[in-house]
């Protein structure tokens, strides 16, 4: 079995086996608001404070002040771990994306020796997928074996899917074990709404927040990760001032 990465969030690391397979690329997959941006703070957090591993969080979609704001809503502080060294905060804001980013991403891996990295979020960069996929990577050949070729929102999703697929490759040669968060479609046969990006992770997480019985509730779901013997059970996950919890119903 491959070493594991424990997250040390309460709850969660004994439903994968100890933590996520080293050099493994996960998906955190949620509607909005529902910690999938808290769940990659507390991983990154807890590995730059308690298991003393470097750690890169990468957000397309807020300022590192928002990212700091929004940590010490759970009780951490990012600050002091960004100045013990350990931890890496990085903002690359979507309008400036383009296929140069991943090597931005892996030159600071390699210069700083980065172990843990987050992706927040995969959805940003879907939906401008079509604006930095550079035209010779476009290649002829797959758009041929594509029967409805002239249809510009099937190129479009073409592009995405293509982008999609080689940027979740391109983290996993990084060797980094990886987060990466994605938007929830609407109820439908995929998880996520690129359709692809479920089938390239090694995991999945679902985190679910919906009306049950009259009261919102809060729920997590291990729903694929490879190499593992995951529990498969539905968890209550709760986001408190001292950290995001998920609970266990049989313990
Ligand atoms: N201390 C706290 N106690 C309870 N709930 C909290 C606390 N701090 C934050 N929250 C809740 O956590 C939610 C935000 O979680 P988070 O930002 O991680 O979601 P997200 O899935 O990343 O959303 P988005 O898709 O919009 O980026 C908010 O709805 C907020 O109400
Ligand atoms: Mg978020």
């Amino acid at each position: 079995m491959a070493k594991r990465i424990p997250t040390g969030i309460k709850g969660f690391d004994d439903l994968v086996q100890g933590g996520f397979p080293e050099g493994s690329v996960a998906l955190i997959i949620g509607t909005p608001g529902t910690g999938k941006t808290l769940f990659t703070l507390e991983y990154v957090h807890n590995g730059a404070t308690r298991f003393k591993e470097k750690s890169l969080y990468v957000t397309l979609e807020q300022s590192l002040d928002d990212i700091r704001e929004q940590a010490k809503q759970i009780g951490l502080d990012l600050k002091a771990a960004e100045k013990s060294g350990m931890l890496t905060l990085m903002h690359i804001p979507i309008h400036s994306f383009n296929t140069e980013s991943i090597n931005e991403i892996k030159k600071e891996v390699q210069k700083k020796g980065i172990k843990r990295l987050v992706v927040d979020s995969l959805s940003t960069l879907s939906v401008n997928a079509p604006v930095y996929t550079p035209i010779k990577d476009i290649a002829l050949r797959d758009i041929m074996n594509y029967k409805a070729f002239f249809s510009p929102p099937i190129l479009g999703d073409f592009v995405v899917k293509r982008f999609i697929y080689g940027f979740l490759y391109d983290l996993k040669q990084l060797g980094c074990t990886t987060l990466v968060t994605s938007e929830a479609p609407e109820k439908g046969e995929y998880l996520s709404r690129d359709t692809v990006s479920e089938f390239i992770a090694d995991g999945i997480l679902l985190l679910n927040f919906e009306a049950m019985g009259g009261e919102f509730s809060r729920s997590l779901l291990v729903r694929k990760m490879r190499g593992t013997k995951a529990d498969e059970d539905i968890h209550p996950f709760e986001i408190t001032e001292k950290g995001v919890v998920v609970h266990n119903l049989k313990n």
